[in-house]
């Protein structure tokens, strides 16, 4: 009989066996010595829960809003690039299995699967993510290709302007597909679940960029399209036009200093997050959990604020709402869950985040999560 699953960290070990190690790493590493990238789980522990008694803990509900859009938790897909590489047709299965759960998948500008591809496969509405690139015509065009596809929410990254330096994709050669090396096809030859997704599926290149940018037509690495695409000169008129010319809610994803956060809630987001992209850009700068408090202190009363980075249970979740969040986004946890098992692994993600949630929140003498603040943490541990 199978081990069951009980944790994310279960999945963890899961997907770490049955996907290939150059994408396997892809998604489990951070930039340069990956400190930010260890404390952005690490921080969440120090952060301690008030355990209240004999409080009525039935009838309870984690619904709220995240962006003015229902969810069943406050606990969104995060953007990861490459999601389609962690298993044949990832982003279709984790969106399904999203939808299903009532909460957003976010397909990423760096996915395999394209955005009409998705919205004609997933069956369930879900949000954009952008990159600003140097070709604002192509900008122009993969904005109306996400509304024409009617994502709800766009999320603006704006913390890529320029890549950190992740050493093992370099060790590995990180492409997609993957280039044909010895050390690949021994590697490859281990995962054949992953092989087998993968030999029965067109979608194995970066859908929403290769054929549609200007000069890219056989564009495999992301170092290689950073180098190339990404826009280093991204400022705040930039973010203004992209706004206009969406014209629907969007959310500012990258903010981790109170002065930014200033500048973006002025700019008419619907919300902004806390995120250091994962602990992948900037090693050095605090875990997101850290920079959350002041910044909700500075803008919360003006603009939504949400966070990433670090989430691994439901605990965590509650301890970033207990400290301002509105909503959360998980991006490893998820990956984690459809390398391990497709989308029955990321829907075991989410159930078990939604279980850890709400039993720790009955647990702290609540039983509405959006009634959640600081007073259910213990005071002097945050
Ligand atoms: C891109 O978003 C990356 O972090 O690899």
């Amino acid at each position: 009989m199978a081990t069951p699953i009980t944790c994310i960290e279960d999945l963890r070990r899961l997907a770490e066996r049955r996907v290939p190690r150059m994408f396997y790493d892809y998604a489990d590493s951070g930039s340069w010595t990956e400190e930010t990238y260890r404390a952005n789980a690490s921080d969440f522990v120090p952060i301690k829960l008030r355990q209240r008694v004999a409080i009525d803990m039935e009838h309870r509900t984690l619904a709220t809003t995240m962006a003015g859009e229902a969810v069943s938790m406050p606990v969104a897909l995060a953007p990861v690039g490459l999601t389609g590489m962690q298993h044949a047709d990832g982003e279709i299965l984790a969106a399904r299995a999203a939808g299903r759960f009532g909460v957003p998948f976010t397909l990423s500008t760096m996915s395999i699967c394209s955005i009409e591809d998705l919205a004609e496969n997933a069956g369930y509405p879900f949000w954009f993510q952008l990159y600003v690139m140097r070709d604002r015509d192509f900008i122009a065009r993969l904005l109306d290709r996400a509304k024409a596809a009617q994502c709800p929410v766009l999320v603006l990254t704006l913390d890529l302007q320029i890549l950190g330096q992740r050493h093992k994709d370099i060790i590995n050669g990180l492409s997609a597909p993957p280039r044909i090396t010895l050390a690949n096809m021994v590697n490859m030859a281990t995962k054949p679940r992953w092989g087998l997704g993968m030999l029965g599926t067109k979608r194995r290149f970066f859908g929403n960029v290769v054929g549609h940018a200007k000069g890219v037509d056989n564009m495999t690495s992301l170092s290689e399209w950073s180098a190339s695409q990404l826009d280093p000169t991204l400022d705040w008129d930039d973010v203004k036009w992209i706004r206009d010319h969406w014209g629907g809610k969007i959310v500012l994803k990258g903010i981790m200093d109170p002065e930014d956060a200033e500048i973006a809630a002025g700019i008419g987001a619907e919300a902004i997050i806390v995120s250091n992209h994962g602990g992948r850009q900037l090693d050095g700068a605090p875990s997101s959990i850290r920079a959350l408090a002041p910044i909700v202190q500075a803008v919360g009363s003006r603009v939504e604020v949400h966070m990433d980075g670090g989430i691994r249970s439901g605990q965590d979740v509650l301890k970033a709402i207990a400290l301002g969040a509105k909503g959360t986004y998980i991006g490893r946890p998820f990956v984690y869950g459809l390398g391990a098992n497709g989308e029955a692994g990321v829907t075991t993600c989410l159930e078990i985040i939604r279980k850890e949630l709400d039993v720790s929140m009955a647990l702290c003498g609540h039983r509405d999560l959006s009634r959640v603040d600081q007073s259910i943490l213990v005071p002097g541990t945050f």
